[in-house]
């Protein structure tokens, strides 16, 4: 079926006849109707609200870049999350998000991640020092190892200081658990009545408030005891409003805190699984990333040396464009507007299908082969610019991303030259989608010291 004119609709029918596979797991009906309809298509998602998927690179140009002024991010995320994180930059809109963009954009500058890169290094280093220790025969969980590394960068680079193990985890846990009733109640949207009448909703957000508890102490901590420390809490504590000079409140701070653990962690650990997972069956990519991290970490780490890393870099893209973390967004029209063949009206949802446009073999010759080299400086130059969207696109993207590449940078090659992991068992993983995309069950490996050949 077509509409008026323009882009084809999914019959309701058939979103509804799908509906128990695609609350379980969205992504194989998607791709089911991309191939059946094309690349852009309208459907009933959940049966309920009719949104544009989209894979096609110049549609997503014009909503993220071209268009942008004309498009917002839905209420899902402004309003729905936003309830439980507060409204942080991922979760803010409009005028307030651009001045407090303008605000935290410094904080993340290349010069600054430079700084950060030794905090990284001094969770990483201990961090294969802990792997290494462990006894050979023992199945180490990387997903959830993943998920520790990155939860502790994160905090190591925004207070400096390392935090208990214990106060980490139970942190860890209730973002993790809040994201997971957070995608329950967009899935199911029906159930809303039920989620507040069973107290689920205040359940939720009492534990985040818990949380902002916890930040604002390291806040206060820091204002009892001053550092120089070049970390991301002195960033924002001494940020400050360009037309009135004056700093964030308590609340925006907390905000904002809450957002970068958020937005900066369960990203980063399940990329970083599953690059794990297509390292373990391409050890030759293992081979030339211990090749070029050879001696790499004798030196000073710098911007400029990171560079060394290019094939570890270009084998992190390859993992992002097969397993994007953030596998799809949304944006909602604010006015009419012209969408290459077809009409949106004000208030129309596109939903741009990151997981698909990085599967679109018309971008993507033979996607489901993992091939780094797709990421070599001449293949990246002939390929449409907007059919890789790991971080997103346009004002909106991803204020982490030179963060996140180089802490995978670092991570991937720092292990794989200390270390050998062996998936333990040869069943395959299927993904899981959840806010970001996991795996649907734990990837489990042994790991083992390897023995340094001196010259
Ligand atoms: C592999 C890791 C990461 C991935 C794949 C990722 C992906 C994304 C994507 C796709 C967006 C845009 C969403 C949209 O436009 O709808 C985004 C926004 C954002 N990310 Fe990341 N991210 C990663 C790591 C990080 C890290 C490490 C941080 C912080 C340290 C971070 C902080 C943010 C923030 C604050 C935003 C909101 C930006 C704004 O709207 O102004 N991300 N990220």
């Amino acid at each position: 079926m077509k509409s008026a004119k323009g882009f084809p609709i999914v019959p309701r029918s058939s979103a509804l006849k799908s509906l128990a596979k695609f609350v379980k797991n969205p992504i194989p009906t998607l791709m089911g109707f991309l191939k059946e309809h094309g690349d852009t298509f309208y459907m009933y998602v959940g049966g309920v609200q009719k949104g544009l998927i989209t894979t096609n690179a110049e549609v997503v140009k014009s909503v993220f870049q071209k268009q942008h002024r004309k498009f917002e991010k839905s209420k899902l995320q402004t309003e729905t999350v936003a309830k439980y994180t507060g409204k942080g930059l991922l979760t803010n809109t409009g005028e307030d998000w651009l001045r407090q963009r303008r605000l935290i954009q410094p904080g993340f500058h290349k010069e600054k991640i430079e700084k950060l890169m030794t905090l990284m290094m001094s969770v990483i280093q201990p961090f294969s020092e802990k792997l290494a220790a462990f006894p050979n025969d023992k199945k180490l969980n990387v997903s959830e190892l993943m998920f520790e590394l990155s939860f502790e960068i994160i905090t190591r680079t925004l207070i400096s200081r390392p935090i208990p193990e214990e106060e980490l985890k139970e942190m860890s846990q209730a973002i993790s658990d809040v994201q997971g009733f957070i995608v329950k109640q967009v899935r199911l949207p029906f159930l809303a009545p039920i989620f507040y009448l069973t107290g689920k909703v205040q359940k939720n957000v009492k534990r985040t408030q818990k949380i902002r508890k916890q930040l604002l102490a390291y806040v206060n901590e820091r204002r009892m005891h001053p550092t120089k420390d070049h970390d991301l809490l002195n960033m924002l504590l001494e940020s400050r409003y360009e037309d009135t000079g004056e700093p964030m409140t308590d609340e925006r701070l907390l905000d904002e805190m809450l957002i970068l653990f958020i937005a900066g962690h369960e990203t980063t650990a399940n990329a970083l699984a599953w690059t794990w997972y297509l390292l373990d069956q391409h050890p030759m990519a293992v081979d030339k990333i211990r090749e070029e991290a050879a001696g790499f970490f004798d030196e000073k780490i710098t911007l400029e040396s990171i560079r060394k890393l290019e094939y570890t870099g270009r084998v992190v893209n390859e993992s992002m464009r097969m397993y994007p973390p953030a596998w799809i967004t949304d944006r909602i029209a604010l006015e009419d507007t012209e969408l290459l063949s077809d009409h949106l009206k004000k208030g129309d949802t596109v939903l741009p299908f990151i997981y698909g446009l990085h599967r679109n073999p018309a971008y993507w010759p033979n996607p489901d082969i993992f091939d780094p080299d797709r990421f070599s400086p001449e293949a990246i130059a002939e390929r449409p610019k907007f059919a890789y969207l790991p971080f997103g696109a346009g004002p909106r993207f991803c204020i982490g991303n030179n963060f996140a590449l180089i802490e995978m940078q670092l991570t991937i090659a720092y292990l794989c030259s200390k270390l050998d992991f062996k998936k333990s068992d040869d069943q395959s993983i299927e993904i899981l989608p959840m806010v970001t995309l996991r795996m649907d069950r734990d990837l489990e490996m042994y790991c083992t010291p390897r023995v340094e050949i001196k010259n």
